[in-house]
């Protein structure tokens, strides 16, 4: 019988320089598996006799559970070697510069919708918002444009196919239907503002399929027109940021207001280029009115009892004109170099975007 001491010492050492988990199991299976050598000793136990069975058992065994715990030792201690190595090779250099990386940067759009909204909420108006997929009722019959109604053409309207019910739905072609859906759900005072894409079928400079409005709803007890006036005029001032600009209220036709105006801001056209707040001329940048009787009827409201006004801005329009953006179809056709030029800076925060209307543009 081989001296189990030497064999001892000869298996421990084989496990001391073994240098993957793997290898140790190797020599697991070499040594204490089935036909391992510790497993063959096991095995001549049988053939001892019982004092030599009582001399070699209890120190077989010993060999055995020594050299077990040895594989163990030897197999953690390698484990955590590697999950070291591996953590040291994953680490963070802290003290590495990040370098300066591609930013991104705000949309003009998203840009005049933040800075709308913020003048708009601190005015006390909330914010509504509602489906792109409109029905018929919303965007036409109850703003008092029912079927064969001229105004109906005024609208170059995308039309869904017919539905089992002989109803067509309409890509929103403004959004005023939001005036409707706001009455229809809560009850008086109303003060919203309803910010999002419209959709008609035109395309030039000045046109693009899809564009942006935002609604504006008052409605409460002895609403007059001197309160739509006053608010849009304060609006403009902030939103073109100076005081002295110029505004115009002239009088147009809309089925859901009556009276209606279309209202105009003093500005120059220059060499090709529109200078707000100078000049003598004036470009339309929004329709409003006191909301017709009719629509306030729709929605089940006594028009003796409460009055209100509305308008609706083209955010596109009023983006061009602030920032002197000539062509609108360059809005959606994500050019980067474009976008970098027009596009603004985030700032740290970007719910902070809002915040700020002298963000810098980008470079
Ligand atoms: N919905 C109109 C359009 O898209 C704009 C408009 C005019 C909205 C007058 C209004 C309003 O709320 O009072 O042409």
């Amino acid at each position: 019988m081989q001296d189990l001491q030497s064999l001892e010492t000869e298996i421990t050492a084989k496990l001391a320089v073994a240098t993957s988990v793997g290898d140790v199991e190797n020599i697991r299976i070499a040594e204490l598996g089935k036909k391992g050598r510790v497993s063959l000793l096991m095995r001549e136990l049988g053939k001892m006799t019982p004092e030599e069975k009582n001399e070699f058992g209890p120190k077989l065994n010993q060999l055995k559970n020594t050299l077990n715990a040895a594989v163990i030792n030897r197999k953690n201690t390698l484990e955590e070697e590697t999950l070291n190595i591996k953590l040291q090779s994953e680490g963070v250099d802290i003290s590495l510069s990040a370098g300066s990386g591609d930013n991104g940067s705000i949309h003009p759009i998203t840009q005049v919708l933040d800075e709308v909204t913020e003048i708009f909420t601190e005015m006390g108006f909330s914010v509504a918002e509602g489906p792109e997929i409109e029905e018929d009722f919303y965007n036409f019959t109850a703003l008092n444009i029912p079927e064969e109604h001229p105004a109906r053409q005024m609208h170059d309207t995308f039309y869904f196919p017919e539905d089992d019910e002989g109803n067509r739905k309409v890509l929103r072609t403004h959004t005023s239907p939001m005036q409707i859906r706001t009455m229809l759900e809560g009850e008086p005072p109303y003060r919203i503002i309803a910010p999002g894409r419209t959709y008609r079928n035109d395309s030039d400079a000045t046109h693009t399929p899809m564009f942006h409005q935002v609604e504006a709803l008052v409605i409460d007890k002895n609403i007059h027109m001197g309160h739509l006036k006053w608010c849009i005029e304060e609006f403009c001032k902030k939103f073109y940021e100076r005081d002295d600009i110029k505004i115009r209220f002239r009088p147009s036709y809309f089925p859901f207001t009556e009276p209606s105006a279309e209202v105009d801001i003093g500005c120059s056209f220059k060499d090709g280029e529109i200078l707000i707040g100078e000049g003598d001329d004036w470009l339309e940048i929004m329709g409003c009115g006191m909301v017709n009787e009719r629509v306030l009827e729709n929605v089940n409201l006594d028009p003796k009892e409460y009055q209100g006004f509305a308008f609706g801005l083209g955010l596109d329009r009023a983006a061009m004109l602030k920032w002197g953006i000539p062509d609108l179809r360059e809005f959606f056709t994500s050019d980067l170099r474009w976008l970098k030029h027009y596009g603004f800076q985030a700032l740290d925060i970007p719910s902070l975007s809002t915040r700020n209307s002298s963000i810098k543009r980008g470079k």
